[in-house]
């Protein structure tokens, strides 16, 4: 999950390759640096733990002069994130440097062989072993070129791979094999980029050529020629690309991850602006074409993502089995990808993933792909790997999303799936157009409730400070607000690193509810809907264990009191919009104590924003 650069062309490579580093930085931050051929043609290299700016601070006591050059931010797999450990690596003669994104899973068996033969390593990392394989290939007399492929044949695992050497000092060879964050080539006016995806180079070029599994590029001055990995040359396709929206800036907000919360009123009228138009009896998605036969013979839908996403699937799970009536089921895709599960070209999966580059979402398409599945995917980043597999794309639309922590892209993702669900009932006549019509207008009141919500802001706030205090919460909820306890447990877990775990209330009996003391607070969501009753009863179950209560309620709602210790009031509503609501107090809760706490909320430790190894 790192993120790698490279550059050849007439600018100061350092500033290029630090500022698309700092665009990759989502990837992964626990150390960085960069190789670069200087105007002597000697390749230097700067490297660190920690963060871009703490390279960028090196570099401007210590510039490099030179216009060709790799990059790296990492994400520790193998080896502590120190300054040892960071990337470039090289071979013990220094005549080889690589940055490499993915995981070498036969690095063991390599690694002895190659220091049977007396070679010494110095980082505890499974990259360093790719320069030391290229450099004993290239003492064989083998060309870059072969001496990079025979290495790109000899690992296993999922790779994208730069590297240079000065054997050959004007060349960046380039590989990708499996799904490891992905290779872009950019063409440049006299110059070549080379980077983990567009965000990184959007600025210089939009013309891009997007590198498969196992493919190679060799990078020279103002050129690219293209190979398949034990294969012959070919001529790519140019993709021109728009760049999309790069607005990184905070506005007036301390950190992205608030910024993202409380501009989900916004988000979800951007997500909900491109979405839906009526058209005489039929309902048809704005930005993309649904074909009329496409969900003629789907008689299962898988849905599928990691992390938030997966959450997301859970709630778009109860939509689609609620409105469409089809058999659904919800599978983390890093089961999913290795599982037996029986399914056929009348399975639907649909992907869920923000980024669009997740290395396990990728593995299950990529699996269902060969089954002849059709696939639909809900992501937020167009033009992703992701997209490349999936038949069709639905755009969350959310606007990018910074904060390692998702917050908005999954109001998004749950807005996208609902309108799928609309649209699966419409097309399968479990949803008539007028109910169908009148679903999508309750939707439009969404922007006005979440605004709603986004105004007790400083309520939690204070809420937050008191219960900062404590090691453990438990999240409960039951129905459509079961997945989002499991995320509002997840956000607390990710920025403020306090235990925290997600229940369906109903599951309290079964184990959970010997936890109960005056030590763990319980964040109950008690909405007045079909569940209120049972969700009731088991707030007295906790009470009379001296459990300590906060309860998410209906506004307007006094029923509870005496029982919970905190209230969260939530706007009435129709009940398909309760995950939108309930989940922003639960973001809000998790950032303000982690604030309190003291931790860098929008890049948490052992984290990335996007998770390209398994
Ligand atoms: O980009 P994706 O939606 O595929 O990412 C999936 C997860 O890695 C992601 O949701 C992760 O769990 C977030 N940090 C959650 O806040």
């Amino acid at each position: 999950m790192c993120g790698i650069v490279g550059y050849l062309g007439y600018r100061n490579a350092q500033d290029v390759i630090v500022s698309s580093l700092q665009k990759l930085e989502y990837r992964g931050y626990d150390s960085c640096g960069l190789a670069i051929l200087n105007s002597e043609n000697k390749i230097e290299y700067m490297k660190t733990a920690g963060k871009i700016n703490d390279l960028k601070e090196m570099l401007i006591e210590y510039r490099i002069p030179g216009n060709f050059g790799i990059g790296h931010t990492r994400w520790a797999t193998h080896g502590k994130p120190d300054d040892r450990n960071a990337h470039p690596h090289s071979d013990g003669d220094s005549s080889v440097w690589i940055v490499h994104n993915g995981i070498v899973e036969n690095y063991q068996e390599l690694k002895t062989e190659l220091e049977y033969k007396g070679y010494k390593f110095k980082s505890e990392t499974d990259s360093e072993i790719i320069a030391f394989l290229i450099s004993d290939l290239l003492k064989q007399e083998y060309s870059f070129v072969e001496s990079v492929e025979k290495t790109a044949e000899v690992i296993t695992g999922s790779h994208s791979v730069l590297a240079m050497a000065d054997k050959d000092m004007r060349k960046v060879i380039g590989f990708r094999k499996g799904h490891a964050g992905g290779l872009v080539v950019g063409y440049g006016n006299d110059e070549m980029f080379i980077a983990s995806d567009m965000s990184a180079i959007g600025e210089y070029t939009n013309k891009l050529v997007y590198l498969e599994s196992d493919q190679l590029v060799i990078l020279g001055d103002n050129s690219a020629s293209y190979k398949d990995i034990g294969g012959g040359y070919f001529e790519p396709d140019h993709s021109f690309i728009e760049v999309p929206d790069t607005h990184f800036s905070k506005d007036d907000f301390d950190h992205y991850m608030i910024k993202e919360i409380i501009e989900q009123p916004r988000s979800i009228y951007n997500s909900l602006s491109n979405k839906i138009i009526f058209n005489d009896d039929k309902i048809e998605f704005e930005d993309f074409i649904l074909p009329n036969d496409f969900t003629k013979d789907i008689n299962r839908i898988i849905l599928t993502g990691m992390g938030t996403s997966l959450y997301a699937c859970e709630v778009g799970q109860y939509f689609i089995e609620s409105l469409a009536n089809i058999p659904c089921q919800t599978e983390d895709a890093s089961e999913l990808r290795y599982k037996d599960s029986p399914i056929d070209e009348n399975t639907l999966l649909i992907s869920v993933t923000q980024s669009g580059e997740t290395a396990d979402t990728l593995g299950a398409m990529s699996l269902f792909q060969t089954k002849g599945c059709k696939q639909i995917l809900i992501s937020n980043s167009v033009g992703s790997a992701a997209s490349r597999i999936a038949d069709i794309e639905i755009n969350i639309n959310s606007g990018i999303e910074i904060g390692v922590a998702s917050t908005k892209s999954f109001t998004g993702s749950i807005l996208s799936l609902l309108f799928l669900a609309i649209k699966l009932g419409t097309d399968k006549s479990t949803l008539s157009i007028p109910e169908a019509e009148s679903l999508i207008l309750d939707s439009t009141k969404l922007p006005d409730l979440m605004n709603q919500v986004v105004e007790m802001n400083p309520q939690i706030e204070m809420m937050a400070k008191k219960y900062s205090k404590y090691n453990h919460f438990l999240y409960l909820g039951r129905g459509l607000n079961k997945p989002v306890a499991f995320e509002g447990a997840l956000k607390l877990k990710e920025v403020s690193y306090i235990h925290a775990e997600g229940y369906s209330a109903g599951q309290m009996k079964h184990g959970p509810i010997a936890l109960v003391d005056n030590n763990i607070p319980v964040i109950a969501m008690a909405l007045t809907d079909n569940y209120y009753e049972k969700m009731r009863n088991t707030i007295q179950e906790i009470k009379a264990r001296s459990g300590i209560l906060i309860g998410l309620v209906t506004k307007g709602n006094y029923d509870l009191d005496g029982l919970i210790d905190d209230v969260i009031e939530i706007p009435e509503c129709p009940k398909y919009l309760t995950p939108f609501l309930t989940i922003i107090p639960l973001q809000l809760f998790s950032y303000y104590i982690a604030l309190e706490l003291g931790y860098d909320v929008d890049q948490p430790r052992n984290l990335a924003k996007t998770v390209t190894v398994e």
